[in-house]
């Protein structure tokens, strides 16, 4: 077996851009998204959840799906790609879409991308008996803006065509910058991005209903870990979660994660001086829930066509291969 690829740091990710983001987001009280996974304890904690909760893992109509969505995508698909996964996670899914595409016999080249070292390597490990080549993955904080692109796309052969895989990321940035990162990675090819979905005729209560896979043991371990981390601990509060009002802009609801202090605390963190007081609320954590139409009506808000989305039987996954038009 050949040596796993070394790393590209990105200077998002070093520890100095990784501190100035999360100091700005405690001063707005809030918890980055980036720290619950940065650490290899937190990306193992995350494993833990996703073993026990994800539909991937419990669900074979889920996993069934995505084979089924992702082989019609691959036939889309011939000759050579490059293919950059933003946010690869283990990259299990990359590794179904690149297995249907070695079927079709098409010769792709693959990029992982992470915050977390620990899984972009997972990843690429994966990854690497299934592609042509493989590039050192990447290892940086999103959100995204040309700069990191071009950092990412370094390496790729000049004229292939690219395909950009953006899954499991909707529900954990905040949709305005999601659906930026979508339009500057469209620009230079289609995007196949997925989303959980909501899926009652009532939005809310569709919502409310995939509150379990969230308030559960395994979550609740894995936030509390950044929150010690932090210097925080149980006898300070509780995590609460709760749906969401809709957000300013797009209108997304999500399950929203707070932590509220049952008595005052005053601690420093990351540099960062917090001053607590009890009743006071940190947001720990959100996932945005979109319905097919929200979906739809993001994209287009953004300048993006909707090539061809595939929804699972159960309603509650969504394929989206979207391009600029
Ligand atoms: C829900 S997981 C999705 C993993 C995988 N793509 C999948 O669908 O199974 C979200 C991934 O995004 C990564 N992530 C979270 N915040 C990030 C950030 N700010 N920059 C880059 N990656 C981030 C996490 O480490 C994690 O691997």
């Amino acid at each position: 077996m050949r040596a796993p690829p070394p790393v590209v740091l990105h200077e998002s990710a070093h520890p100095s851009a990784l501190l100035a983001g999360a100091r700005a987001a405690l001063r707005r009280h809030e918890i980055p998204h980036a720290l619950h996974y940065e650490s290899d304890r937190q990306a193992a904690l995350w494993q833990a959840v996703h073993r026990a909760h994800s539909p991937w893992i419990r669900d074979d109509r889920c996993r069934r799906f995505y084979q089924s969505a992702l082989e019609a995508v691959s036939s889309r698909i011939t000759g050579e790609l490059g293919m950059l996964s933003l946010g690869c996670g283990t990259g299990e899914k990359d590794a179904l879409l690149l297995e249907a595409l070695s079927r079709n016999g098409t010769h792709v080249c693959y990029r992982a991308h992470d915050v977390s070292r620990a899984l972009a390597l997972e990843s690429a490990a994966r990854c690497q008996p299934l592609a042509l080549e493989i590039l050192p993955p990447v290892v940086a904080a999103l959100p995204l803006d040309s700069s990191l692109r071009q950092v990412l796309l370094k390496g790729f052969p000049a004229g292939t065509p690219m395909l950009t895989l953006m899954f499991g990321l909707s529900p954990n940035f905040e949709p305005a910058d999601f659906f930026d990162g979508v339009v500057c990675m469209a620009e230079i090819g289609p995007v196949l991005l997925s989303a959980n979905l909501a899926h009652r005729v009532d939005y809310p209560a569709g919502v409310a209903a995939v509150l379990p896979q969230y308030d559960n043991p395994e979550t609740r371990a894995w936030l509390m870990g950044t929150l010690t981390g932090l210097g925080l601990s149980a006898a300070d509060g509780a995590l609460i979660f709760h749906v969401s009002e809709p957000d300013t802009r797009l209108g997304v609801r999500g399950i929203d994660v707070r932590f509220v202090l049952s008595r005052a605390r005053e601690l420093t963190v990351l540099g960062e001086r917090l001053q607590l007081a009890a009743g006071e609320a940190l947001r720990v954590f959100y996932s945005y829930r979109y319905t097919a139409a929200i979906m739809g009506s993001c994209l287009q808000q953004h300048g993006l066509v909707l090539e061809q989305e595939w929804i699972s039987p159960m309603a509650d996954e969504g394929l989206f291969l979207v391009r600029k038009p």
